[in-house]
């Protein structure tokens, strides 16, 4: 089992996005970029552009993901740029097989993100095509929120399905997952970690990436899906 700590830009200081970036790049997996349209999402943040001059700046890989709505309009674009994991909301897709299809046209991974309010088993029918749930741990919109622990259930849950039938899909969680919530994040099931203020708000960036990953590695070891 492996631990991916995808930091999220949206709490770096960003007008100084690449250096901040540049500072951690070696210590984390992916950058996970939050692009938000003002209507699937009450906040508006950044699109095609940045995705575009970040993958040109570091060549660490990007994980954006998607609270847009259309995305079968949209998201294939983010692939076509060369993000290489994209993922885009299941409660906001007309057709989520539609969608699936065009970011796995441009070779990139297709992560399928749920609301807490979502329930696992409507999205079920999906595992065999996708790379990555991402299992929200706040509603999405902004950074700095509570981690909803009462999502650990659903984690746990879609482990134990993907188990039953060894896919080789990812688990994502994301929302107020830090030093004090990620170990009980990959006791449940989770293996990919996003993480905004826990760590760009961190004093030491750096050491918090290090940090989170051993927490993680240290939790998964031993975990009941390990
Ligand atoms: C929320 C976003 C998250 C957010 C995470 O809608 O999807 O990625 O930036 O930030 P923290 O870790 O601070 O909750
Ligand atoms: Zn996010």
């Amino acid at each position: 089992m492996g631990v991916s700590i995808n930091p999220s830009i949206l709490s770096a200081n960003l007008a100084n996005l690449a250096d901040e970036c540049m500072a951690i790049k070696d210590y984390c997996n992916y950058f996970h970029v939050d692009v938000m349209d003002y209507h699937f999402v009450p906040n508006l943040t950044f699109g095609l552009p940045v995705v575009e001059h970040l993958l040109k700046v570091v060549d660490t890989p990007l994980d954006c993901h998607l609270m847009i709505e259309n995305p079968e309009r949209w998201a294939s674009a983010y692939a076509e740029v060369g993000a290489q994991s994209v993922t885009f909301h299941f409660e906001a897709a007309t057709s989520p097989m539609q969608v699936i299809t065009n970011i796995k046209q441009h070779g990139s991974k297709v992560g399928l993100a749920i609301k807490p309010a979502t329930k696992l088993e409507d999205v079920v029918e999906y595992f065999d095509y996708i790379d990555m749930l991402l299992v929200m741990t706040v509603e999405p919109g902004f950074s700095g929120q509570s981690f909803m622990a009462d999502m650990m259930p659903k984690v746990r849950h879609a482990r134990e399905l993907i188990r039953q039938r060894d896919l080789p899909m990812t688990i994502q969680v994301d929302g107020g997952v830090s030093e004090r919530t990620i170990e009980e994040c990959a006791e449940n099931g989770a293996d990919v970690f996003v993480c905004g203020h826990g760590v760009f708000r961190a004093e030491n960036p750096r050491a918090a990436c290090i940090n989170l990953r051993k927490l993680a590695l240290d939790a998964q070891n031993g975990a009941w899906w390990t």
